[in-house]
């Protein structure tokens, strides 16, 4: 069996609309708008094999998708979940095999929620040291700036947009239909519900909760480890580990309980 990269030439938004199946999975590592992914060859046909990390609904959810572009066999995907593996479910692994050697030509993909923040951006730590594949994500529909940079494992849900300069960190999720706009920087495992507004030059650190229709202010610098409830207005710096909710916003004297 002989490993290739290929590159699968990611569209740009104008183009998109017209392509079926354009649901992007790409691991992208230069500045060209473009991506690879790795995939192996069997019997003259290019094949990938995927690894989902976590397989509850969030992992059904990723599997589909994926599926509708990569049709990828059921043989060639595995599992790491504990429940799957307790059940004996085919191809599934205790949660803490994802490193193991033999998995080393899969992509993996990391289908944590937001729960696990902190324990998604250790594995994606460590699958970074040890050079495996962590594709980005981008739903068709959403609209990305060719200047964007989405990071190794971040997820594009359905129509979001993306402005100029702004960078996505490793591992970041951002739901349906939330607005991003210039030269924004969001650090690794962050987790945006849906319809989140950030206006331009907004910071976020790492492992930080955005509840569902919060609107961030220009040049707001958001600590690691925030949880800001849903819909929140967010007019003013958050420190580190902070919650916040409301409009106008207040800091709670406890973390808000995302369940
Ligand atoms: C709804 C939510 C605030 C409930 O939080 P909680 O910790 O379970 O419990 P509470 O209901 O006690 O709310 C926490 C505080 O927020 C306040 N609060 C709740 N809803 C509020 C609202 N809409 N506006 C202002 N304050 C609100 C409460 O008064 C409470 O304040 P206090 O601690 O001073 O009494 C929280 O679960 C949340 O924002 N979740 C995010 C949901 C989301 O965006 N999901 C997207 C997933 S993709």
């Amino acid at each position: 069996m002989s490993v290739k990269t290929y590159v699968r030439r990611m569209p740009l938004s104008a183009e998109r609309v017209e392509l079926p199946n354009t649901l992007i999975c790409a691991r992208r590592n230069d500045d060209s708008y473009a991506g690879h992914s790795v995939a192996f060859e069997e019997r003259g046909e290019l094949r990938m094999k995927l690894a989902f990390i976590g397989f509850g609904e969030l992992g059904h959810y990723l599997c589909d998708t994926l599926q509708e572009i990569h049709h990828v066999d059921e043989e060639n995907r595995v599992y790491f979940d504990d429940n799957l593996h307790r059940d004996m479910a085919p191809r599934s692994f205790p949660f803490k095999e994802y490193a193991n050697d033999e998995f080393k030509h899969h992509q993996f993909y990391i289908c944590l929620g937001y729960r696990y923040l902190m324990i998604k951006q250790e594995i994606i730590t460590r699958l970074t040291e040890l050079g495996r594949s962590l594709p980005h994500f981008i739903h068709s529909s959403s609209y990305v700036h060719p200047t964007v940079k989405p990071g190794p494992a971040s997820f594009l849900y359905p129509g979001c947009s993306i402005d100029r300069n702004t960078v996505i960190g490793r591992g970041t999720w951002i739901a349906n239909g939330s607005v991003i706009a210039h030269d924004c920087t969001i650090g690794d495992a962050c987790w945006f519900g849906a319809s989140v507004t950030l206006s331009g030059k907004v910071t976020v650190g790492q492992n930080t909760f955005i509840g569902s229709g919060s609107t961030v202010s220009n040049s707001v610098r958001i600590g690691s480890g925030v949880i800001v409830g849903l819909a929140t207005a967010v007019t003013k710096d958050i420190a580190d580990g902070e919650s916040v909710i409301g409009n106008p916003m207040r800091t709670l004297d406890r973390a808000i309980e995302l369940i």
